[in-house]
């Protein structure tokens, strides 16, 4: 049985295509199928919203898209443009209210962001904002190469002490492995917590495809994932 809390899971990244509706969509996928109630969102989507179709894919059917994503902007740009061009404008609060309002209803939330940590998201906020305001553990999803390490420990310095020390990076394997992508686990693990650190492998199916959690090394993954989430 997974140890799991009663918490908000928020799934940032390095990068805007770094892994992380992937990953939401696997975490989700295995929490739901342990018997855990689940909720994945991805409250705000540009462009098209092929995430938010992606984690009601993964999750148990108890929300609806629009439950999962409230706002989508048509325009492929940051949230806060897109909405702009639509002479819209979304507000923290509204957000806030929404991911509480679900939380009411599922012992656990995963909550994805929308491109990195910092990306304008609405008026005056980003993901950063949402993970402080909402207490989150923060997931930190970044491609598998050279540079990883930068990147990944660039977005923890922006947390605070305490978030940093909750969060978790997951590397996600890249079709093509560099060099680097072989000591970057280890190498990150010297400059964090070892517990802190895991690496996905890569898939050959699409991140949605219901299969994927079925791969027995990504289902391994994402069991050490889920302990380390939930067992500090
Ligand atoms: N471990 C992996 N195995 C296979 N494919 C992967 C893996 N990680 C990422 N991908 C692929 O990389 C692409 C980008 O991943 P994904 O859409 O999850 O990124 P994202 O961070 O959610 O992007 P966005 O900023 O658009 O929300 C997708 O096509 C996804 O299937
Ligand atoms: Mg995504």
């Amino acid at each position: 049985m997974i140890p799991v809390n009663r918490s908000i899971v928020f799934v940032t990244g390095t990068d805007t295509g770094a892994g992380k509706t992937a990953l939401a969509c696997l975490l989700t996928r295995y929490l739901s199928r342990a018997g855990v109630s689940v909720a994945a969102l991805k409250p705000v989507c540009s462009g098209d919203r092929a995430d938010a179709t992606a984690l009601l894919g993964a999750s148990d059917g108890g929300l609806t898209l629009d439950e999962i994503n409230p706002w989508h902007f048509r325009a492929p740009l940051a949230p806060l443009l897109a909405a702009r061009r639509e002479r819209r404008r979304l507000k923290l609060s509204q957000v806030l209210a929404h991911v509480r309002g679900i939380q009411k209803r599922f012992p656990i939330v995963i909550v994805e962001g929308a491109g990195g940590l910092l990306s304008p998201l609405g008026e005056g906020f980003d993901s950063l904002d949402l993970i402080e305001s909402l207490d989150a553990i923060p997931l930190v999803v970044c491609p598998n190469r050279l540079g990883a390490i930068n990147q990944s420990r660039l977005v923890l310095a922006a947390l605070s002490r305490r978030l940093a020390r909750r969060a978790q990076v997951v590397l996600m394997s890249t079709q093509t492995p560099d060099t680097a992508g072989r000591s970057n686990p280890g190498l990150l693990a010297e400059v964090l917590e070892p517990k802190q650190v895991c690496v996905m492998p890569w898939l050959g199916i699409p991140r949605q495809h219901p299969s994927a959690i079925a791969i027995s090394r990504v289902s391994k993954t994402i069991r050490a994932l889920a302990r380390s989430l939930w067992d500090k």
